[in-house]
């Protein structure tokens, strides 16, 4: 992804970007962070035009008609945000051209879906395969900007889309122990510390085929466009560690700067953000989302009483309170 992104950044080729990774890997925060990053250069945030767009609303425009025009019709608009209302009109088409479009959750424009055609779907696919494919496309200009008719030249437009891919881990692992390819997967032997045992280890990347996406409902076409199919890992304990104490968003300096608005600090041991994030790990399918939602049942008490934290001038988290809090009910999965 760096790499693609730094070529196209450099005005070279560069191949379109498939990602696909469970729920809550960050997908949708690495695709924020490349456009908080295009933002705050004022170099490049002047060279070339990003928008995010849900495949979902790509569906919905596929219904009326042109959802191909609608992703022009965004860059435009956003270029014009970045160069200003009295820009040109060719400066902004020049710099649409240059854009870069994140398609985020791809895997809603399958074209089956339950083992029946998507039409959504498949014609959100068509179109964006004909922006991928098509280095001229005609599109009626908005009306501030003429309103009249431009082959927009798509040839330099930069797709990156994203997907949890939703059962395809399964399909897959179906496919290599009781489907199609039964047997393929094999125990592996491993010697550790002088004991041998035997293993079945399944990792989607090993085994993942561009038809197990095409039967999961990306035309081949449409597949092909993309250059690289990129794997996200899930989740490990140490990464969530990491990101519960350096993400901004997993509720750690929330509860913390709520609880210095009462007057007290929050201290969250060392021990505790470990047992925290081994909890988060072991909630299928929610990645670092489940980082907040163990984290509000620990401080949920304090926080509805904080004049009480406030009194002893520091709320303390350490590994009794989180067994407390964890024990206290019963897991909601
Ligand atoms: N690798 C990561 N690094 C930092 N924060 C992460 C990471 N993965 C997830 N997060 C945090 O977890 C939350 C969910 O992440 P995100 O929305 O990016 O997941 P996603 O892969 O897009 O999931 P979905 O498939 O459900 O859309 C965000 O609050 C984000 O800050
Ligand atoms: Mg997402």
């Amino acid at each position: 992804m760096a790499i693609a992104l730094a070529k196209k950044l450099a005005g070279l080729p560069t191949g379109n970007v498939l990602l696909i990774g469970s729920s809550g890997t960050g997908k949708t925060t690495l695709m924020r962070a490349v456009e908080a990053f295009l933002a705050s250069q004022s170099d490049l945030a002047e060279r070339s035009t990003q928008i995010r767009v849900h495949a979902n609303v790509l569906a919905d425009e596929a219904e009326s008609g042109r959802p191909g025009a609608g992703v022009i019709r965004r860059l435009l608009e956003r270029g014009r945000e970045q160069l200003g209302l009295d820009a040109p009109v060719d400066r902004i088409v020049e710099q649409a051209r240059d854009g870069i479009v994140f398609v985020d959750e791809i895997d809603k424009i399958r074209s089956v879906v339950g083992g029946r055609p998507h039409l959504a779907g498949i014609r959100a696919q068509e179109a964006l395969l004909t922006l991928m494919e098509n280095a001229s496309v005609p599109v009626e200009l908005p009306k501030w900007a003429g309103g009249r008719t431009l082959a927009f030249d798509a040839a330099a437009l930069w797709f990156v889309g994203a997907g949890a891919f939703e059962g395809l881990y399964d399909a897959v692992h179906d496919r290599v122990t009781l489907g199609r390819d039964r047997g393929a997967l094999q125990p592996t032997t491993i010697v550790e510390g002088g004991t041998v045992h035997q293993e079945t280890r399944f990792e989607l990347g090993d085994w993942l085929r561009n038809e197990d996406l095409f039967e999961y409902g990306m035309s081949p076409q449409f597949l092909s466009r993309f250059d690289s199919v990129i794997l996200l890992n899930d989740l490990g304990v140490d990464d969530l560690v990491q990101i519960f104490l350096e993400s901004p968003e997993s509720g750690l300096e929330q509860s913390r700067a709520y609880f210095r608005h009462h007057g007290a600090e929050l201290a969250v041991s060392p021990a505790a953000v470990r047992r925290i994030a081994e909890e988060a790990a072991s909630r299928p399918r929610m990645g670092a989302r489940a980082l907040k939602e163990v984290f509000r049942r620990i401080v949920r008490d304090s926080e509805f009483d904080p004049a009480r934290a406030a009194r002893s001038g520091t709320v303390v988290v350490d590994l009794p309170e989180v067994e407390a809090a964890l024990g206290a009910e019963p897991k909601a999965d």
